[in-house]
């Protein structure tokens, strides 16, 4: 049982996951990384898992690594650092992922929005890369994702003052997918992957694949790759099921085949 996470077990293929370290504005500790990551290890082989939702506290999505923890690290233990295998296997995560945020997403917290797919906020939230004031950088993605995220001039504000902005800024740079009342934030993003959870799995699959292919490569691969996941799916029973069911006027049954 993971001692700094909440977990509601899949409802309608999607499963809940609540960051739970209120006393340190869940800051992300060596250990609730290493939950995180198994969790989202479980969800992965979890057939009835279709999408997950990471979110936090009203006041804190999560305030950045655990200074603590960090304070107690030297060199030789930064260099043999758990945590980066741990956020390996979170970003790696394949099924879709989306964060619902309030309140604070600082350091590590921020980098953890940005392994996410989508991002709803509510107006509360702020966004950070406050590392620079502890004397260090972001060690978690936050140069290389914040900077494809929002562009160059607001990553390089951002990362090099330590300034965070607000929801409404994030989501006009690009950072987050939608805003909503801070009340409203958990059951916005439940209504988007329950949606997401009924569409044909391996389509989906392979969209976010896709889609994340548009980042990480040329626009001639990205290009060869859609084409192949287009025609991979061509040969599927949900595909057909999607047509048939368009054209008989009703909701598709899609079995993930
Ligand atoms: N690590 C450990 N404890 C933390 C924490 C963190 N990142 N953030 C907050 N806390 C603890 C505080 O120490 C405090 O504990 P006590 O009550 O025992 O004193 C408790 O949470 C509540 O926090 P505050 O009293 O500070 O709350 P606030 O409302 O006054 O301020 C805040 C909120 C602005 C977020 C402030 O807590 C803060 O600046 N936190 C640190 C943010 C930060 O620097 N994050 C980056 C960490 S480095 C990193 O993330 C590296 C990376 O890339 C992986």
């Amino acid at each position: 049982m993971p001692s700094n996470l909440l977990v509601q077990p899949p409802a309608d293929g999607v499963r809940l996951i609540t960051l739970h370290r209120p006393q340190a504005l869940n800051a992300l500790s060596t250990e609730l990384l290493a939950e995180l990551a198994t969790e989202l290890d479980a969800a992965e082989r979890d057939e009835h898992t279709r999408a997950v939702i990471i979110t936090g506290s009203r006041k804190a999505f999560a305030a950045g690594a655990d200074v603590n923890e960090m304070a107690e690290r030297d060199l030789v233990g930064i260099l043999n650092d758990p945590r980066v295998s741990h956020w390996q296997r979170i970003a790696a995560f394949s099924k879709p992922l989306i964060a619902a945020v309030n309140g604070y997403a600082l350091g590590g917290g921020c980098e953890l929005v940005m392994c996410a797919d989508i991002v709803i906020a509510g107006s509360d939230a702020r966004f950070g890369q406050p590392e620079i004031n502890l004397g260090i950088i972001p060690g978690a993605g936050g140069t290389q994702r914040l900077l494809r995220a929002v562009g160059k001039p607001l990553a390089m504000q951002m990362v090099l003052s330590g300034e965070a902005i607000d929801a409404r800024h994030a989501l006009q740079a690009g950072l987050v997918s939608e805003v909503t009342e801070p009340e409203l934030t958990v059951e916005r993003a439940l209504q988007v992957a329950r949606a997401i959870a009924a569409k044909a799995p391996l389509a989906v699959r392979l969209a976010k694949e896709a889609l994340l292919k548009a980042q990480d490569t040329d626009l001639a691969t990205g290009l060869r790759f859609e084409r192949h996941a287009f025609t991979l799916l061509a040969g599927t029973a949900d595909r057909n099921e999607g047509i048939r069911a368009f054209q008989e006027k009703r909701p598709a049954r899609f079995l993930g085949q």
